[in-house]
């Protein structure tokens, strides 16, 4: 029986993951370092200090230097995400954490961003969740399952009740890990270890989500 579902924010339910990568992209050409879209992909769902230590790709930079390039980069995400409205939930969002509460179904957030309550807030979905797990939940972010498992734990579920909703490889490693079920939102190549994959959320309803789950061992 599937009883909560756990949603990533940034790529599941709108398209800050662009916001991100924009971000990151603005403090590379600052610092002179190479960062393409392509490597951008390997940063989905991971954390701000992890993401920039990718970027750097081994290069060493005192402890200072590296707070003070999360802050900026943390800097220009802010500055982008003061746009965002209720416009901007991605496609078939809003309907589905909707239809998840009507089949007295819960609703968590597993975010790894400091930022999620926030972007939340503006996109005005806040009280559809009963549970909220973000970048200051846990110690150990994506790929490892601690923060689905506090999502879950908050809910009162166990993770084989649940169904994790995520766009990034880490993410979907997380989940595996955790023993939750899984659907994963994109490309196969990032997104094929999930249970079920979709394009994105657009059209997807309860009864696509249990029947793809159900097709599976
Ligand atoms: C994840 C994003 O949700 O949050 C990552 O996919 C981001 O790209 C991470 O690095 C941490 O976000 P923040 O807002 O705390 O820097
Ligand atoms: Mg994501």
């Amino acid at each position: 029986m599937i009883r909560g579902f756990i949603f990533d924010l940034d790529g599941v339910l709108t398209d800050t993951a662009e916001y991100h990568y924009r971000g990151w992209k603005r403090l590379a050409e600052e610092e002179g370092l190479a960062f393409t879209r392509e490597d951008n992909e390997q940063l989905r769902g991971i954390p701000r200090r992890e993401s920039l230590l990718l970027i750097l790709k081994g290069r060493l930079y005192p402890e200072e230097k590296i707070l003070e390039m999360m802050e900026r980069k943390n800097k220009y995400y802010l500055e982008f995400i003061r746009e965002i409205s209720p416009r901007d939930l991605l496609p078939g969002a809003k309907e589905l954490l909707e239809e998840i509460r009507l089949a007295g179904r819960k609703n968590a957030l597993g975010s790894a961003s400091r930022n999620a309550t926030e972007v939340l807030d503006r996109l005005g979905i806040r009280s559809l969740f009963d549970a909220i797990a973000d970048g200051h939940s846990v110690e150990r972010q994506k790929p490892a399952p601690d923060l689905f498992l506090h999502a879950a734990s908050q809910l009162s579920l166990p993770p084989e009740e649940c169904v994790v909703v995520e766009d990034a490889a880490a993410g979907i490693e997380g989940a595996i890990r955790g023993g939750f079920r899984s659907i994963g939102l994109g490309p196969q190549e990032r997104v094929g270890k999930a249970e079920a994959v979709f394009p994105s959320l657009a059209g997807v309803h309860l009864d696509e989500i249990f029947t793809a789950l159900d097709r599976k061992p």
